[in-house]
């Protein structure tokens, strides 16, 4: 536990000292949303699994840090677009970007994080430069298409649960194990390790894309930061509505359709109907199990790693944790 606190303090630290560094650089209107987004905080749960990854295979984990910042940054700037794509009004508990600004200013201000997560990056040790880069752009094209695949869902009626996971897979979870498997490279992984650390964050990724679409129907706003039930309103094809789908009887199905096809709505009334027959039909349930199965595949492949128990304890501790949040 110590280590992830410290691990912790050290890209809160950094963070804080790059937000400081932002301060009078003009046009205002440009960087001020940035620092806004930064100082809102976040889990910082890419960084933080950077710095475990180098720090299982004994690396030098002030090596990773730069690195883990560039990738807390390229998760930020994703945020900034995505809130715009999904329209959402809330991240961190407060206004979004383009809510607060508009969304130009959120994404110019989401391109320059875009281009600053490359300058940290580049600052991994030369030896392993040309190895992280590879990882870091394959995952932010994937996640572009993971993106895109989730966008395109909206208006489609046939997706499947496998289409659904492949496209979270994209989304999501990429960046996660892209995360690790930066972290174990700088830490000197061999090639097989490094795979294993991939596969860990990629299913890890899974399971926390999963709950997060659970808690964006179940959870409370509060807590999530974030406006429930958007999801629910912009017909996301979630692993909850998937499963409805399949499991619903001929006059549920139906009603899910109207719900889903109709426009000029009201999205309270939306939600609250299609979250009454998610209860109905205990699709919660369902999902968890899906996420927890995703979660024991992850330890699989953490189990395959030699390397210090304690450590391994240590990140086991962590995706427990993380499977059982409420924000
Ligand atoms: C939100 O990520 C976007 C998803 C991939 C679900 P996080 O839940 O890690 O967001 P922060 O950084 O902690 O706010
Ligand atoms: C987000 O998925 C994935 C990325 C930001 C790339 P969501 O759209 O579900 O994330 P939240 O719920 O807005 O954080
Ligand atoms: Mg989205
Ligand atoms: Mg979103
Ligand atoms: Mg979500």
């Amino acid at each position: 536990m110590k280590n992830l606190l410290a691990f912790k303090d050290l890209i809160d630290f950094e963070l804080e000292a790059f937000n400081k560094s932002l301060l009078n650089k003009k046009p205002s209107s440009l960087y001020d949303p940035i620092k806004y987004t930064l100082d809102l905080g976040g889990k910082r749960m890419r960084p933080l699994l950077t710095l475990i990854a180098c720090d299982l295979f004994d690396g030098n984990v002030s090596e990773a840090v730069k690195p883990a910042l560039g990738l807390e940054l390229f998760h930020n700037f994703t945020l900034l677009h995505d809130d715009i794509m999904d329209k959402a009004p809330l991240r961190r508990n407060q206004p979004t970007v383009h809510k607060k600004w508009n969304s130009d200013i959120a994404i110019l201000s989401g391109d320059t994080m875009f281009v600053q997560s490359f300058q940290f990056v580049m600052q991994s040790p030369l030896i392993n430069l040309k190895q992280v880069l590879d990882v870091f752009t394959k995952t932010a094209i994937e996640v572009c298409e993971g993106q895109q695949m989730d966008m395109d869902f909206e208006s489609q009626s046939n997706v499947s649960i496998h289409q659904y996971i492949k496209m979270i897979g994209l989304k999501t979870s990429v960046l996660l194990a892209g995360s690790m498997k930066i972290g174990a490279i700088i830490g000197g992984a061999r090639e097989e390790d490094a795979a294993h650390i991939y596969d860990f964050g990629k299913n890890l990724g899974i399971a926390f894309q999963l709950q997060d679409d659970i808690l964006d129907v179940f959870g409370s706003s509060d807590k999530v930061g974030k406006q429930t039930g958007g999801d629910i309103v912009s017909n996301k094809k979630t692993y909850l509505l998937l499963k409805a789908m399949d499991m619903a009887d001929r006059y549920k199905k139906e009603e899910l359709q109207l719900w889903m096809h109709t426009t000029d709505v009201d999205p309270v009334e939306k939600v609250e109907s299609v979250k009454a027959i998610y209860e109905y039909l205990g699709v919660k349930a369902l999902a968890e199990t899906e996420m927890q199965k995703f979660y024991e595949k992850s330890l699989l492949h953490l189990n395959e790693i030699p390397c210090n128990q304690n450590k391994k304890d240590q990140l086991k501790f962590f995706a427990e944790n993380l499977m059982q949040r409420e924000s």
